[in-house]
């Protein structure tokens, strides 16, 4: 790896994990074998972005939308998240990770949602890695439960509603009080955000790679670092204006 190339490196990674159907279907098997094979990528990518010194990594796993697939389907890959918590959580904890779920947890199954809660319980104090997982997660959704958890503080009186401004919504977000993901990175060939961290992606560099969710390994995340690498963020500010600062 060469370091220089990193030298600008996000803090926040979201990645959009799509295309575990396509990896199955090229290979005559079930989409089932292409979302388990996603569950070894999505460990690789914990280990690369550790390694690489990334602080927050947010993957979408399974999306408010998703709940409409078949319900084979649905129930198969809630298996496998039970699965890959009682395979993974121990590692993990070990490795210093802190694992968060974003989501809408009424909507999963009570045994999981509480060995999610358990497992975040475990690793809560873990200083290295903040993993997080979106499942059963909308960015439309996050939203309006934001607004409405204002709303509620409306009512109540504890909040005037001139005090509502963009740090007061985002303080009610799922990701409240975790940076903006800095770099986006969608596999499998879509350039669409499909619902993700719809506020929290306001400014995050976009990188759509070609490779699908099981075959995206430590050279497909270099490439994203890099690409982060050479962007300038500008934030609505000319060039020329952040060659300025830089030069102060
Ligand atoms: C992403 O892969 C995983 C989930 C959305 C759960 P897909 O299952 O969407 O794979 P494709 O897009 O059909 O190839
Ligand atoms: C996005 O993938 C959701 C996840 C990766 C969890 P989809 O496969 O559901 O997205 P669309 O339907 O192609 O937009
Ligand atoms: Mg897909």
């Amino acid at each position: 790896m060469q370091t220089d190339t990193y030298s600008k490196l996000p803090e926040h990674v979201a990645v959009i994990m799509d295309g575990n159907g396509r990896w199955a279907a090229a290979r005559s098997l079930p989409r089932h074998a292409g979302h388990r094979a996603g569950v070894k990528s999505v460990r690789r990518t914990v280990e690369t972005a550790a390694r690489r010194g990334v602080r927050h990594l947010t993957l979408f796993a399974f999306s408010s939308e998703n709940f409409q697939r078949p319900p084979d389907e649905v129930n198969k890959l809630m298996g496998l998240f039970v699965e890959a918590l009682r395979r993974e959580v121990d590692e993990l904890h070990r490795n210093n990770v802190r694992l968060q779920l974003i989501g809408a947890r009424e909507r999963l199954d009570p045994g999981l949602a509480r060995k999610i809660a358990a497992a975040e319980e475990r690793t809560r104090a873990n200083t290295g890695l903040h993993l997080i997982i979106a499942v059963a997660y909308g960015g439309r959704w996050d939203i309006v439960e934001a607004a409405r958890s204002l709303g509620r503080r409306v009512a109540e009186g504890a909040l005037d509603p001139r005090d509502i401004d963009e740090r007061a919504l985002a303080s009610q977000l799922q990701l409240a009080g975790v940076p903006d993901p800095d770099l986006l990175i969608r596999t499998g060939g879509e350039r669409r955000v499909s619902n993700f961290l719809l506020w929290n992606i306001a400014y995050a560099e976009i990188f759509f790679c070609d490779a699908l969710w099981p075959d995206f390994g430590e050279r497909e995340f270099d490439e994203a670092l890099g690409f982060y690498a050479r962007r300038q963020r500008r934030y609505g500010h000319t060039g020329e204006q952040l060659e300025a600062v830089v030069k102060c």
